[in-house]
């Protein structure tokens, strides 16, 4: 994630942890804002202390709390949006859209899948956001991040909305 191109971005961490992805996209990626979602007030402690060490804590906003709440609050602001829940994100995909800038923007969305099933998820999944969003979707990539359990894989579905 710290070799995407976020420069000048403004992005939705909507699961942001420690904020392995937040500080990527700040200190290397250049990202002008990101706004970190996150529901345990410990990781929120681990957050704040790696954006302070990084020197990167005014170019954060944190949201504590459920981001069924906190997300509705960021309206037609992002240009990405990162989905970092497994087994599943899928509780915060019509929110998520939402947060996009009206002319579009980039969604990474994970999710634990089936070996044999990864290509087909990955189809439904842009065609379920091409009919909540109104808009095209284009599958840029597909990563497949680990084993998660026997046959069950960990995946990233990259999704440009536009
Ligand atoms: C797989 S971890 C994300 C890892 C993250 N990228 C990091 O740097 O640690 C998922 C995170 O989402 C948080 N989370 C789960 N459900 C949530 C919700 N409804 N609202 C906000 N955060 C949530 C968990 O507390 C956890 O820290």
């Amino acid at each position: 994630m710290g070799n995407l191109h976020t420069d000048g971005e403004v992005i939705v961490d909507a699961f942001c942890g420690i904020g392995y992805y937040t500080l990527q996209f700040l200190v290397r990626g250049k990202a002008e804002h990101v706004h970190a979602c996150e529901i345990n007030p410990e990781s929120i402690v681990a957050l704040k202390k790696g954006l302070e060490r990084n020197s990167v804590s005014d170019r954060c906003t944190i949201y504590p709390g459920d981001n069924r709440q906190t997300l509705q609050q960021l309206r037609g602001i992002a240009d990405r949006v990162i989905l970092g829940l497994i087994p599943s994100s899928m509780n915060a995909w019509g929110l998520a859209i939402r947060c996009l800038k009206d002319s579009g923007g980039m969604l990474h969305i994970h999710m634990n899948v089936h070996e044999n099933e990864i290509e087909d998820w990955a189809g439904k999944t842009a065609e379920w956001f091409a009919t909540a969003s109104g808009k095209s979707t284009t599958i840029t990539h597909i990563e497949t991040v680990k084993q998660y359990c026997p046959h069950i894989m960990h995946v990233v579905l990259d999704l440009e909305i536009n």
